[in-house]
């Protein structure tokens, strides 16, 4: 999905060279965004700083070091079943950090299993947690996340929806640091409503490389999910709409909606609160 552009520098420009975390970290995934958007909706809910996090799916554990970085008494837990992203991570993100780096915590686990703290914010993002693709799988997931959080704690996880997501497609974008960023979505299965999504990177020089990532996802709808937080026990599920810009363009901005239009395509926020 081409959710958020990052623009990064990237050295190496050939298949062969490139490394698969560097590309996708330049051109998917922002983190700052995601985590100003956690301050910001924690701190006017609960009126305090949230210092623990637990970065579900974390991959390169981009979201987690960014975490620590700005106050000296936050925490955060990285839990990815691959140890190669983590690896990447810890020796691109965590260890540059220094001291700060203790107040990270890699963990190489399913997050259907993994046992950490009570923490204030836990978070899935960048579709991840669709891998589960059943309802009482999805159900069990939000239970343990639920248990996971201190009592004042919130639970936030990204979808996407709209037309445009049940449709196959290919769409190709260039970064500014010399490559091509491709995401192929293949026919969403309207039964199942499973789909197999790529994301391929091309260079300059003609190389590529095919299914850099590969995700195998349950289509979910932001209503289905919302019920399935309610049934695994958080008191309040919020959805968070992003606003546009003069052009009708997203704007980053994201505010707290009863009511959307269905956009051909949109990523939106869904916030559960475990108390009131
Ligand atoms: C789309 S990447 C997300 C990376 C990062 N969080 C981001 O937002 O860009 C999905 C990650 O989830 C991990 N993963 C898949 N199933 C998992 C599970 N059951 N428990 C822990 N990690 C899992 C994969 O190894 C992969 O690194």
């Amino acid at each position: 999905m081409a959710r958020k552009r990052k623009k990064k520098k990237v050295s190496r420009f050939t298949a062969t060279t490139a490394n698969r975390f560097e590309l996708y970290e330049g051109s998917v995934y922002d983190p700052e965004a995601d985590h100003d958007f956690l301050i910001k909706t924690f701190q006017n809910r609960r009126k305090r700083r949230p210092l623990t996090l637990r970065e579900d799916f974390a991959g390169t554990s981009l979201l987690s070091s960014l975490w620590v970085q700005n106050h000296g008494l936050t925490k955060a837990w990285a839990v990815d079943l691959d140890p190669d992203p983590l690896a990447y991570g810890k020796a691109n993100h965590i260890e540059p950090l220094g001291d700060k780096a203790e107040r990270v915590v890699q963990l190489e686990e399913n997050v259907l299993s993994v046992q950490t703290p009570q923490v204030d914010v836990l978070t899935a993002f960048n579709f991840s947690y669709w891998i589960f693709e059943q309802r009482s799988l999805m159900l069990d997931y939000f239970r343990k996340v639920f248990e996971a959080l201190e009592d004042d704690g919130m639970f936030v996880v990204d979808l996407m929806g709209g037309p445009g997501v049940q449709q196959p497609c290919e769409e190709p974008r260039e970064e500014d640091s010399g490559f091509t960023y491709i995401w192929e979505q293949e026919a969403m299965d309207a039964i199942t409503h499973h789909i197999d999504c790529h994301i391929h990177f091309e260079f300059e020089d003609g190389t590529r490389i095919e299914k850099a990532f590969t995700y195998n996802w349950r289509v979910w709808s932001m209503a289905e999910l919302r019920d399935i937080m309610l049934d695994a026990g958080f008191a309040e599920v919020d959805a968070y709409w992003e606003g546009a810009d003069k052009h009708g363009e997203g704007n980053g901005v994201f505010k707290k909606a009863t009511n959307a239009e269905n956009e051909d395509t949109w990523i939106a926020y869904l916030v559960a609160w475990k108390q009131k």
